[in-house]
């Protein structure tokens, strides 16, 4: 899988350049001034080109690459939570997909994998220097990858973009929201849920999550789930065993899953 518009670079230490591979002496963020086309465009994969003092390895443009060389701005959805948000509303090739705020697209980027070429995927942001970020990290997912779904970007609050969704489907098989206040959302999207399908919460304290929590049942949603995934990484230790890592084991966010089972009159 060798892709010649963007290349995926690591250095010893695990840190990753996402590089667009044009032509032009350029600065890039962390590697300094270089022509992305002269020095690293002729390294195969799995090969090590020397940029400065940094030994970097190429490697092929997977999503866990893309994310951690993704350009951030607005907080991320991480991997924990993503996959718990795609496996629990069964998200798979040609579904449709409503997300809001996309804020930097950590999660639209995960999604966009699993639905694929059939899939639709409609983002909608208030802020255009959020959805600046979140469109630049698609761009490079959907020129990196062999399959990417119809993507529709909404400028604008969810409140307020109601009749353009209709105007791309009539309903939607899932809806993730990421955003400060979940009741008006909620209100608003509830009706776009398809029969079966479901809606996610992504809330970082208990406040929203149990906000949420009332405005579903208000709409006619049943919650199916709500709580939080802790991870626990674990190391060898220095002396052998292996234990716990020492670093934070933090909180991400409260997640609630509501699905509509049946049609509401
Ligand atoms: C934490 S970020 C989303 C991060 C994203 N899930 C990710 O993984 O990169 C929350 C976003 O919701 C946006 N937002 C706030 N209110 C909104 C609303 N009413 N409708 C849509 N988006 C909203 C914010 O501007 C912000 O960019």
């Amino acid at each position: 899988m060798h892709h010649p518009k963007w290349g995926v670079f690591m250095e010893e230490h695990g840190k990753v350049h996402v590089v667009e591979m044009t032509e032009g002496t350029r600065k890039i963020k962390g590697l300094g001034v270089l022509d992305p086309m002269l020095e690293l465009a002729s390294i195969d994969i799995g090969q090590q080109v020397l940029v400065g003092q940094k030994i970097l390895t190429r490697l092929p443009l997977r999503l866990p690459e893309l994310n951690r060389g993704m350009v951030r701005r607005a907080q991320t959805i991480s991997a924990k939570d993503a996959g718990f948000f795609i496996t629990r509303m069964g998200l798979g090739a040609g579904d449709t997909v409503l997300e809001a705020g996309i804020g930097s697209a950590g999660l639209s980027m995960h999604i966009a994998r699993v639905i694929g070429q059939q899939g639709k995927h409609i983002t909608v942001e208030p802020r255009s220097e959020h959805a600046e970020v979140g469109l630049e990290n698609l761009r490079r997912a959907k020129e990196s990858w062999l399959e990417f779904p119809e993507h529709h970007h909404l400028e604008g609050r969810i409140e307020e973009v109601i009749p353009h969704i209709k105007d791309i489907t009539a309903t939607v098989d899932a809806i993730v929201l990421d955003l400060p206040e979940h009741p008006s959302a909620i209100q608003a999207v509830a009706e776009l849920l398809a029969v079966g399908g479901r809606l996610a919460c992504y809330c970082p304290v208990s406040q929203q999550l149990e906000q949420a929590w009332v405005t579903c049942e208000e709409v006619g949603l049943t919650v199916e789930w709500a709580g939080e995934l802790m991870e626990r990484e674990w190391g060898r230790a220095a002396k052998g065993g292996m234990r716990p890592v020492n670093g934070p084991f933090g909180h991400t966010a409260f997640l609630l899953l509501a699905q509509r089972n049946r049609v509401i009159q």
